[in-house]
């Protein structure tokens, strides 16, 4: 399966996943990474030999010619699958339209809980033992979509925002990958509010 891969920020689950996809054997293939902004993700795809774009907001006069500019960015690509590795824009009716269904995101929280921009914050904030990461299908909403996979981690004491970041990070590159590995080789079934990666037979 080919991937497009979006981000805005570090990069680090990009580079994850870049290193997933170069082990002998692994399903899918990173064939272009898209930024938003001037982010390092941009230097992850250079030091893998993975083409980039960037599709900026200010660049256009509006929202929607961005939403239409970036969609026609990845479209170029073709690929199965869109995954959305720390990408900061909410995504509108035309990338939806073209990329609904196989478009993948990563939240550092567990969905429903703590949704939006500062899940790891908010979560800290509330006082919760227990968070950690979804990945899930990408809806009209914000990250509101089908659950395809969550993993707890514990909140520590003493733990600041980049501290329980970081260690839900650890968690979502190793997530992150295990998701798309398994969606490329079995697909999804979706019946719109729940998605399963079916088992496969010989488990
Ligand atoms: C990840 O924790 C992801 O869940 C959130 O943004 C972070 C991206 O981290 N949406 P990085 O930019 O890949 O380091």
């Amino acid at each position: 399966a080919t991937v497009v891969v979006l981000a805005s920020g570090t990069g680090s689950l990009l580079n994850a996943l870049l290193a997933a996809a170069r082990e002998p054997g692994y399903p899918a293939r990173i064939v272009a990474v898209g930024v938003d902004r001037d982010c390092p993700a941009t230097a992850h795809a250079d030091a893998a030999g993975v083409p980039h774009f960037k599709v900026g907001l200010k660049d256009f006069s509006d929202r929607e010619a961005w939403n239409v500019a970036l969609t026609e960015a990845v479209d170029e690509h073709e690929p199965d699958l869109v995954v959305l590795a720390g990408f900061m824009k909410i995504l509108g009716p035309a990338f939806m339209e073209r990329f609904g269904g196989r478009l993948i995101n990563t939240h550092p929280a567990l969905l429903p809980s703590f949704p939006g921009a500062h899940g790891v914050r908010d979560a800290l904030a509330y006082g919760v033992k227990v968070t950690g990461c979804t990945v899930h299908l990408v809806d009209a909403g914000v990250d509101t979509g089908p659950v395809l996979a969550q993993e707890a981690v514990a909140v520590m004491p003493g733990d600041d925002e980049d501290t329980l970041q970081e260690r839900i990070k650890v968690v979502e590159r190793r997530l992150l990958a295990e998701v798309i590995a398994a969606v490329a080789t079995r697909g999804i079934v979706s019946d719109g509010r729940k998605a399963e990666i079916p088992v496969s037979e010989h488990a």
